[in-house]
């Protein structure tokens, strides 16, 4: 089997949203390893999105994702579910993501955008251990 990181970001946690995002990746098929409500720390959020440090939206990007809670869950499926994931999610601008995918129906903004999902399997063995240090 095969793991991946989403994470609710914190404007679909204080929508209301966390429930209609797991019911779709449940629905999909895919089955929940690890599941917790958490603030995560600056520094913490600095390391998940590293790649981005020298983009101008960077400040912005962490001081929304550390402003209140966000659920982080490890999700398993049977072959490439970082892939699998994504492609639910769909693109990061929701304005343009497809009707269908979690960011199609649910937002519109780009930095409010619902969801993340590790974007390879490096990734997503990397932010599970960053964020479940004990996932064995
Ligand atoms: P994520 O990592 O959160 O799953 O999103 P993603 O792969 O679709 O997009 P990525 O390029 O990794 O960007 C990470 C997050 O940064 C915010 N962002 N803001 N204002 C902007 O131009 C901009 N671009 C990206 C979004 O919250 C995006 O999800
Ligand atoms: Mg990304």
């Amino acid at each position: 089997m095969d793991r991946t990181l989403v994470i609710v970001k914190p404007d679909a946690v204080e929508r209301g949203l966390i429930g209609e995002i797991i019911t779709r990746l449940e629905r999909k098929g895919l089955l929940l390893v690890a599941a917790e409500l958490r603030t995560i720390a600056p520094a913490q959020a600095k390391e998940h999105y590293a790649e981005h440090a020298e983009r101008p939206f960077f400040v912005d990007l962490v001081e929304f994702f550390t402003r209140s809670p966000v659920v982080l869950l490890v999700v398993e499926g049977p072959k490439d579910t970082y892939a699998v994931v994504r492609a639910m999610i769909g693109a990061t601008n929701p304005a343009e993501a497809i009707p269908g995918t979690i960011r199609g129906d649910l937002g519109i903004e780009t930095t409010e955008n619902l969801v993340h999902g590790s974007d390879s399997q490096e990734s997503a063995a990397r932010e599970i251990a960053l964020f479940f240090p004990d996932l064995s």
